[in-house]
């Protein structure tokens, strides 16, 4: 078969990495090869966005992309440009008379329409081999031939489409997503309108490809939900099960060395979850548990469903049954009707739990959301500042943990060489901290004890032992 090349753009959470390694699976039966992120997109013959909307800043960089990409397809007409993802699914048409040169605009859950939508737009294509570039005429009959075959299909679609083909990106890591959608509605959060509602997937469909990820030499998998805390409420009889469940299974998967999962939404963490970390061999000792904020009245306002005091409660737990752990979160700043009091409670809570990561967002408007309707929107300047003061109170409290573990032994899975300098190479921690180290004879996909020789905020330095 012909080959061709896919340039695949993927932009935002996990879930779209392991949809775009699906996408990139399917598309392998149409002979289509996958560039490297880091290749020119002009060697494509098909680019396909995956794309993002959660901040408006996410949105503006796929707008920017579309941009680029416009030239490409007026110099070669055989080129597809198609965009699919959360975007794709929350603006659908809107998109089209933005980027009239798009082909196709491919909603969240379609990714096995994606084959026969490629076929089709590849014979409209065929009306080029007949033409001579030369005529003008003729070569826009053609190129209008094509543009009636765009498509737009973002309509809903509910059901799980299992044993499509994967074709994965890296070679020690694997993502497997394990249930699709929330249905938390967070008022600032766009996810549940464009990720529908919460889907499981079997247990075994899920055990299934991580054995075979497994199989195939993977060392370590993440387990994919935006909330995963409620994996299997939704499935029926004999299929019922829970998330701790799906834990300890997937942790006896033979030849596996590392199980982690996100995201955990607090208010369904369950004593059975934790209960599965402590007594887990290879499910690591990290939680990330979004926050999102510290003051009960905006948490209330953000429909977190839970109070500072349950979430405080709840860490207590965690700490208290895996003691080694590491704790990361989310934190969204200037959320509508955050006073500076709210701010400087947030701070304290901060101070309090001492989290080891923190991953802080500005809140960014979501038409369509509750909360873009809310009164008291806080000021651009007040959010950055905000921002500002919130990472650099963070950043002192990871490092003031990293270096609590200087002279501690950590166990590393190693990676590779470092993107710096290649006798240095990275790993991680089981607390999902980056390590680096003097590079001897190990190899990638190895267990190796590091002990800590020197902290930085977002690192940690050692030497093998
Ligand atoms: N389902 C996951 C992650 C969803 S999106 C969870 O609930 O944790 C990842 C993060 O983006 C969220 O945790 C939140 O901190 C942030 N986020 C979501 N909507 C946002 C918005 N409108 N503005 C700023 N940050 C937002
Ligand atoms: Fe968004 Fe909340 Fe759902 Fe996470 S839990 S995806 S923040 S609505
Ligand atoms: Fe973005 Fe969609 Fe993930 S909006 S964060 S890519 S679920």
């Amino acid at each position: 078969m012909n080959k061709k090349k896919l340039y695949l753009g993927v932009y935002g959470c996990q879930m779209n990495v392991a949809d775009g390694e699906r996408m990139a699976g399917e598309l392998a039966s149409l002979g289509y090869e996958r560039l490297p992120e880091t290749a020119a997109p002009d060697e494509a013959d098909m680019i396909l966005l995956v794309t993002c909307c959660v901040r408006e800043t996410a949105e503006d960089k796929i707008y920017g992309k579309l941009g680029e990409y416009k030239h490409l397809k007026e110099k070669s007409p055989r080129l597809i440009l198609g965009i699919t993802g959360c975007m794709a699914q929350k603006e659908g048409d809107a998109l089209i008379k933005r980027a009239p040169h798009l082909d196709f605009v491919l909603g969240t859950n379609k990714i096995a329409e994606l084959v026969p939508l490629v076929e089709r737009l590849e014979k409209a294509r065929e009306a080029l081999d007949s033409v001579n570039e030369a005529d003008a005429e003729a070569m826009s009959e053609a190129r209008k031939a094509i543009r009636r075959q765009r498509v737009v299909d973002t309509a809903e679609k509910n059901d799980i489409s299992e044993g499509l083909a994967i074709a994965r990106e890296g070679s020690l890591s694997a993502w497997v997503p394990i249930m699709y959608g929330c249905n938390n509605f967070c008022t600032y959060c766009i996810v549940p309108y464009v990720r529908g509602r919460e889907r499981s997937r079997r247990v075994g469909d899920i055990l299934t490809e991580v054995q075979e990820a497994v199989g195939n030499g993977y060392k370590e998998i993440t387990l994919l939900g935006q909330n995963v805390n409620s994996f299997g409420k939704d499935l029926q009889g004999e299929e019922k099960a829970t998330f701790a469940q799906l834990l300890s299974e997937a942790d006896k998967v033979p030849g596996l060395l590392r199980l982690r999962y996100m995201t955990s939404h607090p208010k369904d963490m369950s004593d059975e979850v934790i209960k599965a970390v402590a007594d887990g061999e290879h499910i690591c000792e990290h939680f990330h548990l979004p926050v999102q904020y510290g003051s009960d009245k905006i948490l209330k306002a953000m429909n977190r469903v839970y109070t500072t005091g349950k979430y405080r409660e709840l860490i207590r737990r965690v700490r208290e049954a895996v003691p080694d752990s590491s704790l990361t979160t989310d934190l969204i700043v200037g959320f509508p009707g955050e006073t500076e009091e709210d701010f400087r409670e947030l701070l304290d809570f901060i101070k309090e739990i001492r989290y080891d990561q923190a991953y802080t967002f500005i809140y960014s408007k979501r038409s369509g959301t509750p909360a873009a309707e809310m009164e008291n929107q806080v000021p651009e300047e007040i959010k950055h500042a905000r921002l500002n003061e919130l990472m650099e109170l963070q950043n002192k409290i990871s490092l003031e943990i990293n270096e609590k573990l200087v002279g501690t032994l950590q166990e590393v899975m190693v990676e590779g060489p470092s993107s710096k300098n290649p006798s240095v190479w990275t790993g991680r921690t089981r607390t999902n901290k980056i390590c680096l180290w003097t590079h001897g004879t190990e190899l990638p996909g190895q267990l190796i004890n590091v002990k800590v020789t020197q902290a930085q905020t977002w690192l940690l330095r050692g030497e093998i032992v």
